[in-house]
């Protein structure tokens, strides 16, 4: 038996029984045998939620980039690590062997090193899904500088909050973005943003676009000329295990973005190691995961669990929709990809169309396939399954979170038998358990509750960026001894997990997690609005949409309300992003409010849902009147 692939059920409990009994054994085991350390650890882990302090693999010291890079070199230097489809399929894909990458993150490492970026230092990366995007992040790494990567979809004031959050000293960007038939001004929002980010002293330009940008003296520099004149040698920085390797910003339910921090050697044994297990790596296959690696997904199994494993990983640059519908499945043909591990939303979206984009493909090289980010429904699971999978590939619906690092619910494919809609078992070394509303562990099977996990995993986020009181409170405070992961689910009569949705107020809108209070502050600066209010309801596509309350300074407001709709949708995206843009909006006379002045959201999302039958007891608001008009002007 390994402890690192599993194979069959049996094993699995084998495996999962002895990650519970000997935490610290089953780790070790994982850590001495598949990994290059420079140093080996003292202490395999030492925790305590009520403070809370995790640590793994305590004196150890190593470079990530040694064990995803450098230690592939003996044996497969000319293997492809990234394979680079671009967004235009005109334009030939790019192949980038362990050896180029070794060549390219080391250059530009070196560059990095040349405008005084030092170990600890914050690095925000700004750019599209291009090889820079990859090789900056490793090229962090090399030298222990901080990574921050910035999804290329958030606009420049929400750049600005994260770039001044962590005091980034540098951002690297490109001239711009190509987005299906659309190219982007990413260095423009750069401009902008950094307007206001005195702490950022140089920005490193890569070109994609070739369009005429505005350089900044003294401030922006071409980055290709200074690759080229960079030497391909970079000893690796020897850091250790609970050094800080990136920060990622997730929203919360109530105010800034949380800068997730996450550490060396946890992140990567952990990532590595459910890597190989959620997805049966074998060494010839071609991985794809069509996430962005703007956000956790990509970091974790785009970039680093397959790099520890030597995989061979497609970063795509493009969109499922273009030039048409096929794309996803037109890049699996032509590149003979094996496992591919995509969102609901994606699945849903192309679904909707006609199958003739799926049929006109030979899809037979796959053998995996995966979902993240939200829960699937029934009908995209058997979509999926039947059209893409031709019913002979597992579907591996993974539950994780940025906090989380790596996947902690999963199926291991051809061992855990799949249902639809369920995440199914704990990954080993997991330990999930439901709460109820008063803080008591639900004991048994068909129960459902608050999720929480009672045992810490090397890769879960050791802090928020400045502010561990909020990751106490967040986290560890409403379940004390328990990370609290902020989803519902419920427990099937044979231990299998479904994750239900957040029971809090974060909405997963097309797989993108955005907190309800962000939007809402980005609402409220309209002149025009005195209040509003944003929950989610059901979409076909999107798993959720938002729709949002608004309550005009004037009563009786004269201007047209299709022009305040959309000037609030603009806002919005000034401060956020499309993807935070409101599909519905209301304009009402009041909200629904508690006697203590909180805004009843159970009440408007019943409404905003179409459910207005089953309201529950509205009698102790402060204004019970204000349902029945909210009912009757609902969209
Ligand atoms: C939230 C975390 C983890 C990478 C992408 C999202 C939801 C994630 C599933 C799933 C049901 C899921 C949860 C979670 N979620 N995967 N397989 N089934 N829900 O990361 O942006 O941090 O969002 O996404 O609600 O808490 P994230």
């Amino acid at each position: 038996m390994s402890n690192y692939h599993i194979k069959n059920l049996e094993e699995y409990f084998q495996v999962y029984r002895k990650s519970v009994r000997e935490p610290v054994a089953f780790w070790e085991e994982i850590a001495e045998e598949h990994f290059v350390w420079q140093k080996r650890w003292t202490e395999v882990l030492s925790w305590d939620f009520t403070k809370p302090e995790i640590a793994w693999f305590k004196g150890a010291k190593l470079n990530i980039t040694e064990n995803c890079i450098d230690r592939h070199l003996t044996n497969r230097a000319n293997k492809t690590a990234i394979l680079f489809e671009p967004n235009n399929p005109e334009e030939s894909a790019q192949h980038i062997t362990y050896k180029q990458l070794h060549e390219q993150v080391c250059k530009f490492a070196n560059v990095l090193k040349s405008k005084g970026i030092r170990k600890g230092d914050r690095v925000c990366i700004y750019l599209p899904m291009i090889p820079e995007l990859a090789i900056s992040v490793l090229a962090c790494a090399r030298i222990g500088a901080i990574h921050s990567v910035v999804f290329a979809g958030f606009s420049a004031t929400a750049l600005a909050t994260r770039i001044n959050d962590s005091e980034c000293k540098m951002v690297v960007t490109s001239d711009g973005a190509f987005r299906g038939n659309k190219t982007i001004d990413l260095k423009g929002i750069v401009d902008e943003a950094l307007e206001n980010c005195p702490c950022v002293a140089s920005v490193l330009v890569a070109k994609r676009i070739d369009s005429a940008v505005n350089i900044k003296k003294d401030r922006d520099l071409w980055l290709q000329p200074l690759l080229d004149a960079a030497s391909s040698m970079c000893p690796a920085e020897i850091m250790d295990a609970e050094d800080p390797l990136f920060i990622l910003y997730t929203s919360g339910s109530t105010g800034r973005p949380k800068g997730m921090v996450h550490t060396t050697a946890g992140y990567m044994v952990y990532t590595a190691y459910t890597f190989k297990n959620v997805f049966q790596y074998r060494e010839n296959d071609v991985y794809w995961c069509t996430a962005d690696i703007g956000w956790i997904t990509g970091h974790s199994y785009i970039l680093y669990g397959p790099l520890a494993n030597g995989a061979t990983s497609v970063l795509f640059e493009g969109v499922p929709t273009y030039p048409d519908y096929g794309r996803f499945w037109e890049i699996v043909e032509k590149h003979a990809v094996t496992q591919f591990y995509t969102a609901p939303t994606a699945i849903r979206a192309i679904a909707k169309e006609s199958l003739r984009f799926v049929e006109n493909h030979e899809l037979s090289s796959l053998k995996i396939l995966g979902t993240v980010g939200e829960p699937i429904n029934e009908e995209a699971w058997h979509w999926y399954n039947d059209n893409i999978g031709k019913k002979k590939c597992p579907i591996v619906d993974t539950w994780w979170q940025t906090e989380t690092g790596g996947i902690l619910i999963s199926p291991i494919p051809f061992s855990t038998p799949t249902i639809p809609t369920f995440a199914t078992l704990p990954l080993p070394g997991i330990q999930p358990c439901l709460m109820d509303e008063n803080g008591k562990e639900i004991s048994g099977k068909q129960v459902d509750g608050r999720l929480c996990i009672k045992f810490p995993w090397p890769s879960m986020a050791r802090t928020i960026w400045g502010d561990h009181q909020r990751y106490k409170d967040t986290y560890f405070s409403t379940f004390p001894n328990n990370y609290f992961t902020g989803d519902g689910a419920l427990r099937d009569s044979t231990g299998y997990y479904r994750i239900t949705g957040r029971v809090d107020d974060v909405i997963i809108v097309s797989g993108h997690n955005l907190g309800t209070a962000p939007i809402e502050d980005a609402i409220n600066e309209h002149p025009a609005v005195a209040e509003s209010a944003v929950v989610g309801f059901p979409h076909d596509v999107k798993g959720n949409a938002l729709y949002g309350y608004v309550i005009l300074k004037e009563v009786g407001e004269q201007r047209n309300h299709e022009n305040l709709r959309k000037e609030i949708n603009q806002i919005i995206t000034e401060h956020i992003g499309p993807i935070a843009k409101l599909e519905k909006i209301q304009f009402t006379n009041g909200l629904p409010k508690t006697r203590s002045g909180k805004i009843m959201r159970r009440i408007l999302r019943k409404i905003a849902g179409g459910e207005t039958e089953s309201l529950g007891d509205t009698s102790t608001l402060l204004n019970p009147e204000v349902v029945q008009e909210i009912i009757e002007n609902s969209i």
